[in-house]
């Protein structure tokens, strides 16, 4: 059985994480979305709000699996019996960090390889920290957003659907 696993923040999930998460559905018999809970960045979204987001809108796909993590992503894929780290890359900028990510988790477990999708270009300005701001601002976020981590945005800055600047 072919397993990766897809990490990140996902605070919140957007259309362009949710691109790669539905192309890696076709590539693996099983995608582990895997979220980060001990960071440095402070979430909008704590680690229960996130892993409901994901649930809701993967739902439509039967081979993924949505887990939260702390310390090493090498050793959460180990437990998780996967071979492979997915990671999306947007553009150029994205390219040396995740390079430097892929070498140094390649050093310690020599086993697993790190696979790159290119994001959707219609999705390759994206990042959930953004759409954030625009959510807080009042902006329109179903643009950027499944429809589930849209009204939660607007949940949390007490914004009604419909209300945008
Ligand atoms: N569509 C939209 N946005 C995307 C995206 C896509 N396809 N891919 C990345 N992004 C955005 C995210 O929304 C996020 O935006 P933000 O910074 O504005 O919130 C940004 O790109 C990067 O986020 P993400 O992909 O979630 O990665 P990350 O940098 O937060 O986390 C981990 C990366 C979790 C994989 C990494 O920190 C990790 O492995 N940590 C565990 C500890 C460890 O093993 N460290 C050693 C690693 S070498």
């Amino acid at each position: 059985m072919k397993k990766a696993v897809y990490p990140g923040t996902f605070d919140p999930v957007t259309l362009g994480h949710l691109d790669i998460i539905e192309r890696s559905s076709k590539i693996f018999d099983q995608v582990i979305v895997g979220i980060l809970a001990n960071q440095s960045k402070t979430p909008l979204f704590t680690v229960a709000e996130r892993i409901d987001m994901l649930q809701r809108s993967t739902s439509h796909l039967d081979n993924i699996e949505i887990a939260s993590f702390e310390g090493l992503l090498v050793d959460f894929v180990k437990q998780c019996d996967a071979q492979v780290i997915i990671r999306g890359l947007r553009a150029i900028t994205d390219f040396e960090y995740e390079i430097q990510m892929a070498h140094t988790n390649r050093i310690m477990a020599p086993d697993l390889d790190t696979l790159f999708l290119t994001t959707s270009l219609n999705y390759a300005y994206l990042s959930s920290s953004t759409v954030r701001e625009v959510g807080m601002l009042g902006g329109n976020i179903d643009i950027f957003l499944p429809p589930y981590a849209a009204d939660k945005v607007r949940e949390k800055y007490k914004i009604a659907k419909g209300e945008y600047l």
